[in-house]
């Protein structure tokens, strides 16, 4: 009998890891509710990497979520990760696990550095249609701007904070009906999907100038639709597709058109399109072909001579005009006739593949480039020559970001760093004490230190440093120890920031057999076994040898296998859900049709209506 309850369990377990697994999702014992995606990271070349950290927004689905099918712990939204795939912030929490994209740093709001997203619609968008959101190097919302009503949706592909931290720039998708003449038919009528661009102030959210390719750009622009495509309902045709847009000194704006195959720059003054690049009227003498591009971006323009940059090649749903995607840097010259374009440099997918949805790319101050090829959060770094530096992605293909990119920063936030504090042991002799402390958001944290003390009100006590290693960052300590903390200090000995105080967990004594001679045991007072001189911390963060007995070390080698083996089944939770599972497998529940162990993403009951719905929701989201 229980033999076959624990093979039940054991089938159940591995159907249930088969379905559901979330190895490719970190968990933290300091911050529980954080599910954050893991990369893989393989590096080339480090010599030639560029400072700087990973600016990414995983999502799910790139439609907005239903608030009964969000996901639970916190999983999505903007997260900032080192070079390593190593996390340094996750943001998730704070929009409730909602979409964001084009999660960036900004330089030009300030002293300070800033961040910028765009925060999706929420599934009733017309309750919340959407903002650009910024939030200061402490993380919290400075501004949340909206966009015009009458100009739709807060649209998902730019929010661009202009160099001079007075304006930004946005995309925009409006619809018209039209009837369709242009295609012989001027009797039916049809809804038109349009795109375009606003330019908004970045304190008040009023509309400076905007722009729609209604009556500029003709539907045989665009490479979808036919003179016998039939017609659609609102929102209509999606024709133009409109992907970026950014501005250069002159007052002109390069606006990017995936549909059409086509990067346009439109006059300031009058709206006038001054010339196309790309597509089937393209202005220019080009010594190269490109299709489907994003995120177009002027890297310097002086009016008549621009440099610009973006993600090419060459392929969308239906269909791919070449093999390999790559990030391109063109020169244009319009004062000649024809206008010339040729190509700078050429950075292709490192994995020779094809990016058939979003993606950008970001030139570095040092000249590296920075490339999200988007699905699966793929990325890459090569150096001005060409050669790749490094690759990284998801470990899993439930993620992608949209756009990525790799900026310096510093983040100051204002909570203090977390800190849990475990206590084990079976006698006095062998007591230990865990730390694992972490500090979301935090950058050059360098080194950890720990304190306990006697009692809440008596002075820290150093109980040992260690170097931070990780997001999470663990330490042991000889003895019960309580009212702990822990202080975040960078590599210069300046301390960031500290923790509350905190009281140490501890087992159930008579539960785990603890055999002391005081029983339960009490925490040690710091200040004698820890005191001024007979307590040396090395460099290295090791407490020397003298101060842990064998028998102790013995404990901390069992605890931390025990810890690893904990989060290799993927966190505390699931272990402890399969520990209570086991329990009621023993005690005879032995039927258990339609049981399901609680997911990372509560999944919508009815899911292909639901992304059927979102899709019809918001079409123009790649
Ligand atoms: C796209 O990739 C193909 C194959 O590598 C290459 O021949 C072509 O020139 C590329 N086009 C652009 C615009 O990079
Ligand atoms: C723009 O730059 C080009 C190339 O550097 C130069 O030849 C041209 O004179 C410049 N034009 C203006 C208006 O500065
Ligand atoms: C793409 O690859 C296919 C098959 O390998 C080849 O036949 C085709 O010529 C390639 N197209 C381009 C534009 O390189
Ligand atoms: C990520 O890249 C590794 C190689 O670096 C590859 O083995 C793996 O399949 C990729 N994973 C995804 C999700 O694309
Ligand atoms: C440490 O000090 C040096 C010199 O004052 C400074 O350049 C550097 O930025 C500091 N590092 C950190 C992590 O604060």
């Amino acid at each position: 009998m229980l033999g076959f309850g624990v093979s039940l369990l054991l089938w159940l377990c591995q159907t249930v890891s088969a379905q559901y697994t979330s190895d490719d999702l970190m968990s933290f014992v300091t911050l529980p509710n954080i599910r954050a995606a893991k990369f893989d990271v393989q590096y080339h070349n480090r010599e030639r990497v560029s400072p700087g950290y990973w600016f990414v927004s995983p999502y799910l689905h790139i439609g907005p979520d239903k608030p009964s099918s969000l996901y639970e712990p916190y999983q999505i939204g903007p997260h900032i990760y080192d070079g390593e795939g190593r996390l340094i912030w996750t943001g998730s929490q704070l929009f409730d696990n909602r979409n964001v994209f084009d999660f960036k740093a900004v330089d030009s709001l300030g002293p300070e550095p800033r961040l910028s997203m765009v925060l999706q619609y929420s599934w009733d968008s017309k309750e919340d249609t959407g903002y650009g959101v910024v939030l200061t190097n402490d993380y919290k919302v400075e501004r949340k701007l909206p966009l015009r009503r009458d100009l739709g949706l807060f649209d998902i592909h730019e929010f661009k904070i202009r160099e001079d931290g007075k304006t930004a720039l946005v995309t925009i998708y409006l619809s018209h009906e039209i009837t369709l003449a242009e295609f012989g038919r001027p009797e039916e009528t049809t809804w038109l999907e349009t795109g375009g661009f606003a330019e908004i102030d970045i304190n008040t959210a009023e509309v400076i100038q905007w722009w729609d390719s209604y009556n500029h750009i003709t539907l045989s622009e665009g490479v979808h639709y036919h003179p016998n495509t039939p017609p659609e309902g609102h929102p209509g045709w999606d024709y133009v597709h409109v992907n970026s847009v950014d501005k250069n000194d002159a007052g002109d704006y390069l606006l990017s058109a995936r549909f059409t195959n086509t990067i346009y720059l439109i006059s300031g003054i009058n709206g006038d399109i001054m010339w196309r690049l790309g597509g089937k009227y393209t202005d220019f003498e080009q010594d190269f072909m490109f299709s489907k591009q994003h995120d177009a971006k002027f890297i310097e323009s002086n009016g008549t001579h621009h440099i610009i940059s973006f993600l090419n090649n060459a392929s969308d749903e239906e269909f791919n005009e070449e093999n390999i995607s790559a990030s391109l840097f063109v020169e244009l010259d319009t004062s000649v006739t024809p206008k010339t374009a040729r190509v700078l440099h050429r950075y292709n997918r490192p994995d020779q593949q094809l990016s058939r949805l979003r993606g950008n790319t970001q030139l570095l101050p040092n000249g590296n480039v920075f490339t999200c090829w988007s699905k699966e959060g793929y990325i890459s770094e090569h150096a001005a020559d060409g050669e790749i530096l490094y690759t990284a992605n998801f470990t899993s293909p439930r993620y992608s970001s949209y756009r990525g990119y790799k900026f310096e920063f510093t983040g100051r936030p204002s909570a203090p760093p977390d800190l849990v504090a475990s206590v084990l042991g079976t006698d006095e002799t062998n007591m230990v004490t865990t730390f694992w402390v972490s500090w979301n958001g935090a950058t050059d944290v360098a080194w950890w230190h720990f304190y306990a003390q006697a009692s809440e009100f008596t002075t820290p006590v150093l109980i040992g440093k260690t170097a931070r290693d990780d997001f999470e960052t663990t330490y042991t300590g000889h003895g019960y120890l309580d009212w702990v903390s822990a202080e975040a200090v960078d590599a210069n000995g300046t301390v960031l920031g500290r923790s509350e105080v905190y009281r140490s967990n501890h087992p159930d004594w008579a539960a785990v057999g603890y055999k002391g001679k005081s029983n339960p045991p009490a925490p040690i007072d710091p200040s004698i076994v820890y005191g001024v001189g007979d307590h040396k911390v090395d460099d290295a963060g090791h407490t020397s040898s003298d101060a842990i007995d064998t028998q102790t070390q013995k404990t901390i080698q069992i605890l931390g296998h025990a810890y690893d083996a904990i989060h290799n089944i993927s966190g505390f939770f699931s272990f402890l859900l399969l520990l209570g599972f086991f329990a009621a497998v023993v005690a005879g529940y032995l039927v258990l049709r339609g049981w399901r162990l609680r997911v990372y993403q509560r999944l919508p009951r009815e899911d292909a209506f639901l992304s059927e719905r979102a899709r019809l929701a918001s079409p123009h989201q790649d």
